[in-house]
């Protein structure tokens, strides 16, 4: 597949007067001409979104101002929002912005094979695309299912898995703590909580990472991920138990199957990726940045500081999609037509100079990122807070296991997932001295 044309670097310049990009896939057979709000318009795709995505925001926002004319997979066309402001607007009028996706006036042109369609969510019956007093109900039972989780239980489990994983490779003195273990302990302890066995836990913990990774086998991976959530969620109304499922079912507002399945699906994956790129995003900034460096040979001083800028600087939820106008509107200064499709821009959101004029300020005890999304939309505060506990759980007992550890090749050589919607590292490679395992 040809690259597409790299924006021109504009660091420190005003806007390029160049002719912009174009287009460089070829266009769905079945779209509309592009729309002249989109001629000059960028693909939401390509290296630069792996290297240095916030310089490609930055050009955008020269460019285009706080809401950019972009082309997802197929030059089909969509706005991403980079405002701060902007991203407030959309997320808190969900009359005007909603997040029904069945409003897209393109989906007649979508081919069933395009590889966005999951991530847009049509057809889907999950909490995601719902809107009004349906999603409210639903987002009740998700968060009362979460709500009932103990947060002294869900630490002690974080670090009792955290400690079977580090287990696995202590002796070796040397690991990739991304494949090893970011990506696998948020799984591991969800698992635990939503009520599936220990060898189940490993079975979804490996089709999700699968799905995630797009994997040749993602298509059964996702068939087997439903299967073990429709199992489980079966198991669950015969003999409900203290676990998530059993909350969610017995809050379910029309208790159809289906529904109870989707968001169960959705709450693990919404929960496990995100949460599994923070912990290794921070655990690469620790790793990395001279500011952290105490904390690595000190113990926890600055885990909570880390985390926290990471969610400013290189947030692992970079670009949602999607919402949708339900009439013609500005957005911006860009006129909008209803049932366009827009991006929610949370990274170039976070780094937006309205709010954030001079980047060397520090963002310690500042949480008024976007990351974690905002509205009723927005990722519940019970999500928010149980990906925390894990995260801090796990980064915390990595450093008291392994205090002397330290990156295995040059940090310039790790490398990012090539996606423009998550942020997270192929691999972390490190070494350490070798120790012994503590839990037999
Ligand atoms: C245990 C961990 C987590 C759980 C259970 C969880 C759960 C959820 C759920 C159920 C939603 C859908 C809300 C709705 O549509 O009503 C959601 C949305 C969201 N979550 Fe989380 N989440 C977790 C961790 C995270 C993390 C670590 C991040 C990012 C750093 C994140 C970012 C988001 C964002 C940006 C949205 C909003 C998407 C939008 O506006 O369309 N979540 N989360």
């Amino acid at each position: 597949m040809t690259q597409p044309e790299p924006l021109p670097s504009a660091a420190a310049t005003p806007a390029p007067a160049e002719p912009p990009s174009r287009p460089s896939l070829p266009s769905l057979p079945g779209l509309p001409d592009l729309p002249d709000s989109h001629v000059d318009a960028v693909e939401l795709s390509g290296p630069r979104f792996q290297t240095e995505p916030a310089q490609v925001y930055r050009e955008l926002r020269q460019r285009h101002g706080p809401v950019a004319p972009v082309l997802l997979h197929g030059g089909v066309p969509a706005w991403l929002v980079l405002g701060y402001r902007e991203v407030l607007q959309v997320t808190q009028d969900a009359a005007l912005f909603s997040r029904d996706s069945s409003l897209w006036r393109l989906w007649s042109a979508i081919p069933e094979d395009w590889p966005l369609r999951p991530l847009i969510g049509e057809k889907q019956e999950s909490i995601l695309f719902t809107v009004g007093e349906v999603h409210r109900k639903r987002a009740d039972a998700v968060n009362e299912a979460l709500f009932g989780i103990d947060p002294f239980a869900l630490r002690d489990r974080s670090e009792r898995i955290a400690d079977t994983l580090i287990d696995g490779f202590c002796e070796r003195g040397s690991s990739d703590l991304i494949a090893e273990y970011a990506r696998l302990l948020p799984a591991l302890v969800l698992a635990y909580f939503f009520g599936f066995s220990d060898s189940e836990a490993d079975e979804v913990t490996h089709s999700i990472n699968d799905m995630m990774d797009g994997a040749e086998t993602a298509v059964e991976s996702q068939a087997a991920f439903y299967t073990a959530c429709r199992e489980l969620v079966a198991a669950k109304r015969e003999h409900p138990g203290a676990d998530a499922t059993s909350r969610l079912i017995s809050r379910s507002p029309t208790g159809s199957e289906e529904e109870i399945v989707q968001d169960l699906m959705v709450m693990f994956a919404a929960a496990h990726q995100p949460t599994a790129e923070w912990i290794g995003n921070t655990l690469r900034l620790m790793l990395t940045d001279e500011r952290f460096a105490l904390s690595l040979s000190g113990g926890r001083r600055s885990v909570g500081w880390a985390m926290n800028e990471v969610l400013w600087e290189d947030t692992p939820s970079q670009n949602v999609a999607g919402r949708w106008p339900t009439r013609d509107t500005v957005l911006g200064g860009q006129r909008l037509h209803a049932g366009d499709l827009l991006v929610l821009g949370f990274a170039a959101a976070n780094t937006d100079p309205q709010v954030r004029p001079d980047p060397a300020v520090s963002t310690q005890g500042n949480s008024a990122f976007l990351s974690f999304g905002h509205g009723e939309h927005g990722c519940p505060m019970t999500g928010r807070e149980s990906a925390e506990t894990i995260a801090r759980a796990g980064i915390e007992a990595l450093l008291d296991r392994l205090p002397d550890v330290d990156l295995a090749v040059p940090a310039q050589d790790l490398l990012w997932r090539p996606s423009p919607w998550m942020r997270g590292l192929s691999a972390l490679p490190v070494r350490f001295t070798p120790g012994p395992r503590t839990l037999g």
